[in-house]
């Protein structure tokens, strides 16, 4: 049978040294919030419900925890009394019945589902509590893990700690995994009695061994258990996320020439044989079909890229965007809420939205969807194989046929069937020897200004 797993996850802590409006936990790190990124991970480590421990003002904090999984059920903590005093407003739902239960910080996002499994594996050998622990460059302000013959003893937080138990290295990273018939009794154990005057989870290792249970430490790496307390450790936090995630679509065929300058976001999907030049945005989804080449300084979020397709360099998508094979998007262009069809080409200055372009379109340089009167988006509709000249302007809703042409700087308001040609704009007018007489002119009212300047 199949092991029954409860997450809690703690996110009551007011995060006051964000400077933010917001609670600390809806920072996002790779375009998620950070309380979305713990969901994931104890959702994918197995668990059957997960708990959410938050602070007064936890609302918004619940719904983003319940965009990632609807069924997370948010607990109070009204009172900011420690760890172990948070663990236990989720009362309730250990006293459901679990056969393991995992303690997570809402601040710690980039907690790998492979550490949270081997906690969980722990348990199912036979130990009562696992604690992970990690080794951080420094361990100031971190409870230490104090082991004696290879046994685990005690957590000693830093303010706790003396000057010998300071000295060691192996240190609690917050996660931890325990017994669930068990954990009621022996968190209602612990006690206050200590420099902060909190309730820490921490001595639920020392209560645990009083008790004759076995209590078990792991190691995890420690940048995996960064917690994140300023905008400083959020930067640092992100920067992690984004080398791993570089190094993991480069291993899965994808080239990026400037890893350093690619930014991708929680859900960038980019397909084998994808081509990055350097300093390219991948805002949240983005899908990018193999062999498409996404050129220099391009931003793109919400859109589509198929096959073989060109974007950028200099190249805006934003969401609603679909290209299909082939289709390019070149320099200053910027595409919204648009489908770009199979070799068509938008491949300067223009901006494009709300729009359907068929296949083999050439959208001219310059080219302008109005798809907005002030009060409502409109749509336009460009045929497969039409022309549009440059510097035109194409005033939605107006559909090019199929096959038209549209002339170089008109401005289209009504429908244009099928193979016809369009144009819409003044006649030129050309007066012989006119020009050099207005150039004369000019060149004269300039001397005569510096004339009278000296
Ligand atoms: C905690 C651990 C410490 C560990 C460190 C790792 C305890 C007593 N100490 O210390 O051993 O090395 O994390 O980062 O557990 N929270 C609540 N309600 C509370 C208190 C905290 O929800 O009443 C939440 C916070 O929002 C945060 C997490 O619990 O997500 C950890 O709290 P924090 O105060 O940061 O603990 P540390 O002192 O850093
Ligand atoms: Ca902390």
């Amino acid at each position: 049978m199949a092991r029954r797993c409860l997450s809690i996850i703690l996110a009551a802590g007011e995060g006051t040294r964000m400077r933010s409006s917001k609670s600390k936990v809806l920072h996002e790190v790779a375009g998620l919030a950070m309380i979305r990124h713990v969901v994931r991970a104890a959702r994918e480590a197995g668990s059957d419900a997960i708990a959410l421990v938050v602070g007064r003002d936890g609302t918004s904090v619940a719904e983003a925890a319940r965009r990632e999984i609807g069924t997370v059920a948010a607990f109070e903590q009204t009172e900011r009394l420690g760890t172990g005093h948070a663990v236990l407003a989720a009362r309730a739902a250990m006293a459901e019945g679990f056969d393991d239960v995992l303690v997570l910080f809402g601040d710690t996002p980039l907690i790998g589902v492979g550490t949270l499994a081997r906690a969980r594996a722990t348990l199912a050998e036979g130990a009562d509590v696992c604690v992970v622990g990690f080794r951080p460059a420094d361990p100031t302000g971190y409870g230490r893990l104090i082991e004696a013959g290879g046994e685990l003893l005690a957590i000693r937080e830093e303010k706790d700690a003396d000057a010998d138990e300071r000295r060691v290295g192996f240190c609690n990273a917050g996660v931890m995994a325990f017994r669930g018939d068990d954990a009621l009794a022996m968190l209602d154990r612990i006690g206050n009695d200590n420099a902060k005057g909190e309730y820490y989870l921490t001595d639920l290792v020392a209560v645990a061994r009083a008790a004759g249970r076995s209590v078990r430490a792991i190691e995890a790496d420690a940048n995996e258990v960064l917690g994140v307390n300023t905008r400083e450790e959020l930067a640092a936090v992100e920067a992690l996320w984004q080398a791993a995630r570089r190094r993991q679509v480069m291993l899965a065929g994808v080239t990026l020439q400037d890893p350093s300058s690619v930014f991708l976001s929680h859900d960038t999907v980019l397909e084998a044989d994808v081509f990055v030049e350097p300093q390219v945005v991948f805002g949240p989804g983005v899908r990018v079909a193999s062999g498409a080449t996404i050129h220099a300084f391009s931003h793109m979020e919400g859109c589509d890229v198929g096959p073989g397709a060109s974007v950028g360099p200099f190249a805006r998508l934003r969401p609603g965007t679909e290209l299909a094979q082939g289709a390019k998007v070149g320099n200053f262009c910027e595409v919204k809420n648009s489908e770009i069809g199979a070799g068509a080409k938008v491949n300067h200055l223009s901006y494009v939205g709300d729009t359907s372009v068929g296949a083999a379109a050439n959208i001219g340089a310059g080219t302008i969807t109005c798809n907005y009167d002030g009060a409502l988006k409109h749509r336009t509709e460009i045929g497969a194989g039409s022309f549009i000249g440059s510097n035109s302007a194409l005033v939605a809703p107006v559909r090019v046929g199929e096959g038209a042409y549209v002339g170089t700087g008109s401005v289209v308001t009504d429908d244009v069937p099928d193979g016809a040609l369009a144009i819409a704009r003044e006649r030129q007018v050309t007066k012989p020897g006119r020009g050099r007489e207005i150039i004369e002119r000019n060149k004269a009212a300039k001397a005569a200004r510096s004339a009278t300047k000296d």
